[in-house]
């Protein structure tokens, strides 16, 4: 019986190979403590985001939209379920597997750290560059990607002299750089 699942009749070689989802959110809960009290963040939410789709959360403040994000990038952990990311499973990874796939592959648009405010915008982008080892072209990488969120130029720009709300933009250039192939 096992082996009639498995079989290549089943999945014949011909037959398109189902791509994994990049993210799979399965039946996960998230409970903080909070002193003595329990605040459920999350609770038994599944959802799917496939390959090529321009995926946007939405929700009211409180209803958990940073909790999920952080988990999915792997900085928190679900208290129940499981997050598949490129198709596999977070909690079986590596500190050090899922720090390279924020470092590679994933990017995080901070809403009010992470900045360094000494630093110009361009600078902040390119330091996200230097640190994943990337050399050749790093300005204009940086400089494209603060025109895709619509703050560029600016290369001598101070976070500070940007509209509230747009510093957040410059942090990680990530989630605009194509992925490594
Ligand atoms: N570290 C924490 N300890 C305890 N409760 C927390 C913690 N972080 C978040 N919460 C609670 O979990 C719930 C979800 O918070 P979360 O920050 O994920 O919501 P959000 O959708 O990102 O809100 P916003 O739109 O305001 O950013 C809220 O009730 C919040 O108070
Ligand atoms: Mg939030």
């Amino acid at each position: 019986m096992t082996q009639a699942q498995t079989s290549p009749s089943i999945h014949p070689p011909s037959a398109p190979v189902q791509e994994a989802a990049l993210v799979a959110v399965q039946q996960v809960s998230r409970i903080y403590s909070l002193g003595s009290a329990q605040v459920t963040a999350l609770n038994n939410l599944t959802l799917e985001v496939p390959q090529g789709v321009m995926a946007a959360l939405k929700g009211r403040s409180g209803s958990g939209k940073t909790t999920l994000l952080n988990m999915i990038g792997g900085l928190d952990q679900p208290t129940y379920g499981d997050i598949r990311l490129f198709g596999k499973f977070l909690s079986q990874m590596s500190a050090q597997e899922i720090t390279n796939i924020r470092r590679h592959r994933i990017g995080f648009v901070f809403q009010s750290f992470a900045i360094f405010p000494a630093f110009s915008a361009l600078e902040n982008v390119e330091l996200m560059l230097r640190i994943a080892g990337i050399h050749q072209g790093r300005r204009e990488r940086a400089m494209r990607s603060l025109e895709i969120v619509g703050l560029g130029p600016g290369p001598t720009t101070a976070p500070g002299n940007y509209p509230a709300g747009s510093s957040s933009a410059w942090q990680s250039p990530e989630p605009f750089r194509p992925i490594p192939t």
